[in-house]
């Protein structure tokens, strides 16, 4: 089953919107397989947005990011990778729907609530940056028989 990663940023968990960011993906059908509460290494702050090293933003993103605890997670499930991507919204939440995590509580593209990985690769990649195999569980949700 499809796995993704997705991250409350410094801001978001400053903001006291774990609950509420964890209860979108929850209520969604989304399992919940991994989560913790983490300061981010300015190592692997570098490695996590390496695609972005050239980026005039480069710099600012990596002393956000290490600015303040995140909240990382792993979540499970059927397409979770691209409905994940939808339900935080576009990059700048200037642009982001509401209803969108991005659209709901983000003003500005530098401070936007929650990290998600965009494609099956990077999903692979961040998830393996961030949590060791054994931190992950495998469970069955069976209220999903009730959902797809
Ligand atoms: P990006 O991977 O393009 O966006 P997303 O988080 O939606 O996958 O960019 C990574 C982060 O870099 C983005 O969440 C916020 C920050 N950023 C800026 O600060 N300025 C910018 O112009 C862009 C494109 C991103
Ligand atoms: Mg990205």
């Amino acid at each position: 089953m499809e796995k993704t990663f997705l991250m409350v940023k410094p801001d978001g968990v400053q903001r006291e919107l774990i609950g509420e960011i964890v209860s979108r993906f929850e209520k969604k059908g989304f399992h919940l397989v991994g989560a913790k509460l983490m300061s981010v290494s300015k190592e692997l702050a570098e490695q996590h947005y390496g695609e972005h090293k050239e980026r005039p933003f480069f710099g600012e993103l990596v002393d956000f990011i290490t600015s303040s605890p995140v909240f990382a997670m792993v979540w499970q499930g059927e397409n979770v990778i691209a409905t994940a991507r939808q339900m935080m919204g576009s990059t700048n939440p200037k642009d982001a729907a509401p209803g969108t995590v991005r659209g709901d509580f983000g003003v500005t593209v530098g401070k936007n609530i929650i990290h998600g990985s965009d494609s099956p690769e990077s999903a692979e990649r961040e998830i393996g940056l961030f949590f060791k195999e054994e931190e992950l569980v495998e469970y069955t949700k069976l209220i999903n028989n009730w959902i797809y």
